[in-house]
């Protein structure tokens, strides 16, 4: 039998269905709130309590510590898939037999070129300029030379431009590292896998033959897969909010990679490793920064330490942990920082003020130290981050479009000033 809620405001009853999703999640469904109760909204800053939509591809148990892509366990996906398998089971639903596999590929390669006149765009951002900036123009600016506007009726049509950006975006990554290390721009090479070859894209010297280093590619392949879709996380929210106004793929992406910069969200991988690195310099002293995060007239965070939907532990955070123990073990690296990391998790992971909170490590606490380990700036970590999301956000996108949602518009509360008489300038 469904599920009924009732509210009460003031004496009178309003009933609302609840909905019941596929692992026994329940949400009322209110959306006939304003209307029965004569304008009565409800007010959840943060979206705390909020189901914005109802969706098929991820599911996230955060007390049970669970993260499954279209009903696969992340760790299985993490152990046994590669990233191209995961884009098309999260954008199209299921794993891709060979052939899918091998057509996808083929697809994406045929439009791996990015319009020369990109870089003329991309010359005029100083060197100094963050990644994620550049990324985000570029990626708008990819508009510009694919302004034909997706039918969402045409299946064909939305393949295209999926395949298109899941092919330029990686190049346009790539290109945002290499200038800021003054490289000349690289278009990879089409032979090498997907993972492979934005290695390639990255870390080519113009007068070196490329190598492909197995373990590199592996750990790079595991963490892009495990940032690759997160549910309505702010960014995904962002993607599809702004395509929710019939914005176009490439500019709602473009819209998801700025939510995706900031240090609360996709920017913590970078800032977890800019705070070990001061904590390092400070004599590593772990305790004194435990104690800075504890202190509510400290404005410091743990960085790395607590998750919004994780309230037990972030599935990601466990096997990132042990693949970054292997991964520099197998490329014989020692890295202090390491060591710091995990000293800070001990501490935190026993300290009251942390268990009481349920804050613990999150995927970004040790993503940034193997990013470190495969020679990569600390700058571009939040740029692997939106890599590895893009399939994420696009397989979001084309549900919101798909299941023809409305245009995304919050309400209010409105606390300011009542009518006033407007005072002319003299009276003021
Ligand atoms: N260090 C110290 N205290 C913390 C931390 C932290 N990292 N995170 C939360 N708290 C405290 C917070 O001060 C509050 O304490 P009190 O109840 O005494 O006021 C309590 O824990 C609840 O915090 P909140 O900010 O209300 O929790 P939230 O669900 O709104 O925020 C979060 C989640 C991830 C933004 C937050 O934990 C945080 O800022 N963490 C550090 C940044 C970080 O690592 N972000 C990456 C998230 S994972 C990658 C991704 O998916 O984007």
């Amino acid at each position: 039998m469904s599920k009924i809620a009732t509210l009460e405001i003031d004496g009178n009853k309003y009933e609302f269905p609840i909905i019941e999703g596929t692992e026994n999640e329940f949400g009322i469904d209110i959306k006939a709130l304003r209307g029965s109760t004569g304008g009565v909204t409800t007010i959840d800053p943060g979206y705390k309590n909020t189901g914005s939509c109802e969706s098929a591809i991820t599911f996230l148990d955060g007390e049970k510590g669970i993260l499954r892509y279209r009903g696969y366990s992340i760790e299985e996906l993490a152990e046994k898939a590669d990233f191209l398998e995961v884009c098309y089971l999260l954008i199209f639903g299921e794993l891709p037999t060979a052939e899918q596999l091998e057509k996808f590929d083929k697809d994406i390669k045929e439009e791996s070129h990015v319009d020369e006149d990109m870089k003329k765009i991309l010359d005029g951002f100083p060197k100094s300029a963050h990644p994620m900036g550049v990324l985000s123009s570029l990626t708008s600016a990819l508009i510009a030379f694919n302004p034909g506007s997706v039918d969402v009726d045409s299946e064909e049509e939305m393949y295209g431009a999926i395949v298109k950006i899941l092919a330029k975006f990686p190049v346009l990554a790539a290109w945002t590292m290499r200038k800021r290390k003054s490289l000349p721009l690289d278009y990879g090479d089409n032979s090498l896998g997907y993972v492979e070859n934005l290695h390639k894209m990255m870390f080519a010297r113009p007068n070196q033959s490329y190598v492909a280093d197995k373990i590199v590619n592996d750990a790079l392949d595991k963490l892009l897969i495990l940032h690759a879709d997160h549910e309505q996380n702010c960014s995904t929210s962002t993607v599809r909010i702004v395509g929710s106004s019939h914005a176009g793929l490439f500019a709602s992406l473009s819209a998801g990679i700025s939510a995706l910069w900031g240090p609360l969200h996709g920017g913590a991988n970078q800032a977890v490793i800019e705070m070990l690195e001061a904590i390092k310099a400070d004599g590593g002293d772990t305790a004194k920064y435990i104690a800075k995060a504890k202190d509510k007239n400290d404005p410091f965070r743990l960085m790395g330490f607590g998750h919004r939907v994780y309230k037990n532990f972030d599935p990601r955070a466990k096997i990132i942990k042990k693949s970054a123990e292997e991964v520099l073990g197998s490329l014989g690296i020692e890295d202090p920082v390491l060591d710091i990391a995990k000293g800070l998790a001990e501490v935190a992971l026993k300290d009251e003020y942390f268990v009481k909170r349920k804050l613990y490590p999150n995927v970004d606490f040790y993503s940034g130290i193997i990013y470190r380990a495969l020679g990569i700036p600390t700058e571009m970590f939040t740029v692997m981050f939106a890599l590895g999301r893009l399939p994420g956000w696009i397989a979001q996108w084309r549900e919101m479009r798909l299941r023809k949602e409305p245009i995304g518009r919050p309400r209010q509360i409105y606390i300011g000033e009542n009518y006033r008489a407007f005072k002319s300038i003299s009276e003021r």
